[in-house]
């Protein structure tokens, strides 16, 4: 199991002192939340505080865009060479174009699903895919609690990916409690905000989060 940490769960203030003591090690990847205050309700941050969270880490970075108009925000998060960039099912209808777009300026494509969006909104693009990041909460917010359907849904989507090499991330709710069984069900990447950031030592949380699951 790899650990996305969402710096949304942490004033963006103090990542100046958080993050450049951390090791790839512990934190797999660094998920930043963009949030438009269209597509979810409230706005976080943009590419530009992105660049300058960027600078001060190693670790790959996983954007995660809950914006309601990807084509004309996706490309402004080239330059930043995210590992992935991830932009919702909901909001376009020319995620093949998107899709292509992302992987020809070199970073891997993602695609978001919310809790009640079905799986077979994206069924017929998946070669373009090479990550499916399902939420188990609606997004907007860090700190909700796991919505119990993501479980089938986790399920049904290994079912639909068999023999791709697309990787499946979980979004929202996850933390000591059930990342064991996530990892079970196959996800290879799980977001955590409050698991990570809300208390005690960030990379001693994620570190803790990935030995539950081997335990
Ligand atoms: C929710 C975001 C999540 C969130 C996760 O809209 O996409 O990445 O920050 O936070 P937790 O782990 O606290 O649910
Ligand atoms: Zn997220």
């Amino acid at each position: 199991m790899k650990i996305s940490a969402s710096v949304l769960a942490t004033p963006i203030t103090g990542l100046g002192s958080l993050l450049p003591g951390i090791s790839v090690e512990d934190i797999d990847y660094i998920h930043l939340d963009v949030m438009d205050g269209n597509f979810v309700p409230q706005i976080s941050f943009g590419e530009a505080i992105c660049a300058e969270v960027k600078k001060l880490t190693e670790i790959p970075l996983d954007v995660h865009l809950m914006v309601r108009s990807p084509e004309q925000e996706v490309p402004k998060y080239y330059s930043l060479k995210p590992d992935f960039i991830t932009f919702h099912a909901e909001t376009t209808s020319f995620g093949v174009r998107l899709a292509e777009d992302i992987r020809k300026n070199g970073s891997k494509v993602g695609i978001a699903l919310n809790p009640g969006t079905p799986l077979s909104l994206i069924e017929n693009y998946l070669p373009y895919l090479d990550l499916i990041l399902l939420m188990t909460v609606d997004p907007g917010f860090y700190g909700q609690s796991f919505v119990k359907s993501g479980l089938r849904k986790i399920e049904q989507a290994k079912k639909m990916i068999e023999g791709t090499s697309i990787l499946l991330e979980v979004d929202g709710g996850v933390g000591p409690g059930n990342i064991r069984e996530l990892h079970n069900l196959g996800v290879n990447i799980s977001v955590a905000g409050s698991a990570v950031f809300k208390s005690g030592n960030p990379a001693e949380n994620s570190r803790n989060l990935k030995h539950i699951c081997k335990a």
